[in-house]
């Protein structure tokens, strides 16, 4: 039986203990931003960051794994976003029980496992559960015999269900590892299920008596660009089971929402709203308030921070959408920062970021909220007016233009607008209203809206990458080479060959180009062949995995693939790259020192010209703080440290005191950089060979960026003087005793020292 006073967390530690004493490894789950993922938005299963696991590209020491993985299905292929809060067991975040084999157990002990912790380990009651299997329509796939075969053996064949690709068959994305699965589903209707005298139609058609505990899916093959499946060289298990829905069936609660897992946020939000909740507002907003808090406060804690495209556009419209039902139940002031509190409150244990981010959680919600609500209400009022003067005799619905006006004029996301008109009876055409809102955007230089998950282009590179592999990167201690060309792109399409004046991406076996990544951008250079072919290279990136694009054109002579070619790095690009990249991680030890030890990386860019670094800090950076700044890192430069770069284990590192940014993962081999004698990172980048190669730096600017987030702008090398020499001369640092003409003395003495003001700027 059922112990329905089982916790939610008592059911998450006898899932991992289970699965731990049958062999499997307890690896953490992995951050909500996807790493290195182009065709992912955010995790949406715990099988992601086992992605190349399944399809053989990456090795573990281990053969079975067992997670709890943080998830969130808004946007893209499993998005659950428009449901949520009108259905009891739909939400955007949620925590994803899941056991793994990597070409270990297959089918049979996956089934008896899973049907034993659910009936036995948390006594769901047999009698109300049910299967589901493949019955090889909708995919290139067989029907899954065997599955049904096994299950005969622990449910009676009534209870066994035959479903299309639509309900058994599971892909990540368009592309990647899927393969036909078996659902177990509970029954919470008024009676028994199905017996072979009373068969039912099952979870399939009937979807509000049955909720989907757990899904097991039969990692066979791995789906290619044009839809073609081809076999893994392994078969595998991936399996998934949300914790909520099982803690409410364990709880006998007909809604997630009952469970501890969510209910102490929608208790709050009622709270808050008290004696002002209209009588009207429904259980919806406060299950809507509810869910989008726990994903607010989980993607915060992962980085993401609400703006205007991608990951960060969706933050914002979960965090509107959550903002606007808080006016449904009366709420007229800030709230939704208190129920992420709630959210720290409850998970905090499990999830250590979020306690250490808590501060940084509480601003960032505080600050969307403010600035969402002080065009709220303005925003409605155009809303309204445009809804009251709209012509319903016409035929069309709401117009896209006026939908764009207001996402670009107030901040309402699209959706929120298409929420709205619909309760007038009227509709919004949203693909429409993000052309307009497109057009707008483009017409006044604002950046366009980025909801795309897998563009086709991401899915071109994909798949040249699955043929060609990884790109060997030499480019640590050389900085030109011999190399093949692998692929050439044109226009996001493979080619074989590209003639002068045309625009190329060259995919090499190995390249000393370093890839844009960690905020390093990409070098720039040649790819050439004697007396023949030349290619001026602007960009380098690796759109998937390690493989390195080389963007350029055509100046002289033909490419074609196979051909042995050289590259060439620029030489002083990549210096000067370097300069910045090494005064980065002296900068970040620094801002620890100087404003203290909450100062956390929230991003970087490292460039020729400049570099920029945003961290977490509250208060904008005083005179005083900035001279402090600028002191300490120059004393570094001065010291003139070798740097020291070394690949060690993730423990090891660890041991050395290597900064390492909360919440990302690591590979288990990192690459260790010690930059001046105290700065030691995790970083994959370029540095300079001493730190007195980075000459000086100097702070350009400081300002905020996001709620809590401060960004410094800064040069090095011959920028920092050329910085210096724009500065009024009031403002140049005159330490004592020094004469020299550049720190402020007079224009004889400049002419005696022999300076120049023409000096080359090399970055
Ligand atoms: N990856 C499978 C799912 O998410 C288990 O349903």
């Amino acid at each position: 039986m059922a112990d329905r006073d089982l916790s939610a967390g008592e059911i998450r530690r006898r899932f991992i203990e289970f699965f731990a004493s049958r062999g499997h490894e307890h690896v953490s789950s992995s951050p909500l931003v996807p790493l290195n993922d182009p065709t992912l938005l955010f995790v949406n299963a715990g099988m992601n960051q086992f992605k190349d696991v399944f399809t053989g590209r990456e090795t573990r020491p281990y053969s079975r794994a067992v997670t709890v993985q943080k998830c969130l299905r808004a946007g893209g292929k499993h998005n659950d976003l428009e449901n949520v809060g009108f259905t009891p067991r739909h939400q955007t975040m949620f925590e994803m029980l899941g056991n793994f084999s990597f070409g270990d157990y297959f089918k049979p002990d996956a089934i008896a496992w899973a049907w034993e912790f659910l009936t036995q380990v948390v006594g769901l009651p047999k009698e109300r559960l049910v299967v589901t299997v493949f019955d090889g329509t909708g995919e290139r796939a067989p029907a899954d015999g065997e599955a049904y075969e096994l299950w005969t053996s622990h449910i009676d064949p009534a209870r066994i269900y035959r479903c299309s690709a639509k309900e058994n068959f599971w892909q990540m994305s368009d592309v990647g590892p899927c393969g036909p699965c078996s659902e177990i589903h509970i029954y919470n209707g008024e009676v028994a299920p199905a017996t072979a005298d009373q068969p039912r139609t099952g979870p399939e058609f009937e979807e509000n008596n049955y909720v989907e505990l757990w899904n097991l899916v039969f990692m066979q093959y791995e789906k290619v660009a044009d839809g073609e499946l081809k076999a893994l060289p392994k078969p595998s298990i991936d399996t998934g089971s949300g914790l909520e829905r099982v803690a409410a069936a364990v709880a006998g609660y007909d809604s997630n929402y009952g469970t501890a897992l969510l209910a102490p946020m929608v208790e709050r939000a009622r709270a808050l709203a008290g004696s002002g909740m209209p009588a009207s507002a429904g259980e919806s907003s406060l299950r809507v308030i509810a869910d989008h808090a726990r994903a607010t406060a989980f993607l915060i804690a992962d980085g993401v921070f609400p703006d205007r495209a991608g990951r960060s556009y969706v933050l914002r419209r979960i965090m509107r959408r959550a903002i606007r039902h808080g006016t449904e139940i009366g709420l007229k002031e800030p709230f939704f920062h208190e129920v992420c509190r709630e959210v720290v409150q409850s998970f905090g244990e499990v999830y250590p970021e979020l306690t250490a981010r808590a501060a940084t959680i509480d601003e960032v919600v505080r600050g969307e909220e403010d600035s969402f609500r002080r065009t709220l209400d303005r925003g409605l009022r155009r809303l309204r007016g445009a809804i009251d003067s709209f012509d319903r005799k016409g035929s069309g619905g709401f117009p896209p233009g006026v939908a764009a006006e207001l996402y670009d004029t107030y901040g309402f996301p699209l959706d929120l607008t298409g929420v709205i008109v619909e309760e007038h009876g009227l509709t919004l055409d949203e693909a429409a209203a993000e052309a307009a809102l497109k057009e707008r955007q483009g017409s006044s230089g604002g950046r366009g809206v980025d909801l795309g998950q897998a563009s086709a282009v991401a899915d071109v590179y994909f798949g040249v990458h699955q043929q060609v592999g990884d790109t060997e990167f030499t480019g640590y201690d050389a900085i030109s080479g011999e190399a093949k060309v692998v692929a050439l792109l044109v226009d996001g399409a493979r080619i074989d060959a590209a003639t002068p004046g045309t625009e190329v991406e060259v995919v090499l076996d190995r390249s000393p180009m370093y890839a844009e990544s960690g905020g390093q951008v990409g070098d720039a250079g040649t790819i050439a062949v004697e007396g023949g072919l030349s290619i001026a290279v602007t960009d380098t990136f690796k759109p998937v995995g390690s493989m390195h694009v080389h963007r350029g054109r055509v100046t002289t002579g033909s490419i074609r693939e196979g051909q042995t070619v050289t590259v060439a790095v620029d030489g002083q690009r990549r210096a000067a790259i370097a300069r910045n990249h090494s005064a980065t991680h002296l900068l970040h030890l620094a801002l620890r020192e100087v404003l203290g030890e909450h100062v956390a990386q929230k991003g970087s860019l490292v460039t020729p010209d400049r570099l920029r670094f945003d961290f977490s800090h509250a208060r904008a950076v005083t005179p005083d703080q900035r001279r402090a700044l600028e002191t300490r890192v120059n004393a570094m430069v001065l010291a003139n440290a070798e740097t020291v770069t070394k690949l060690a284990t993730l423990a090891q590192a660890e041991a050395d005191g290597a900064m390492m940014l909360f919440g990302e993962k690591y590979a288990d081999e990192v690459r260790v950089v010690r930059v001046g004698q105290d700065s030691v990172e995790l970083c994959g980048g370029v540095h300079v060979a001493r730190a007195g190669d980075i000459g000086l730096l100097a702070i350009v600017s400081e300002g905020s960026v996001a709620a809590g987030v401060r960004r410094i702008e800064a040069v090095t090398g011959m920028g920092a003087v050329q910085h210096m020499q724009m500065l009024p001369k009031s403002q140049r640092m005159r330490p004592v005793g020094c004469t020299h003409p550049m720190l402020g003395r007079s224009a004889r003495a400049s002419r005696s020292c022999g300076a120049s003001s023409r000096i080359a700027i090399a970055n």
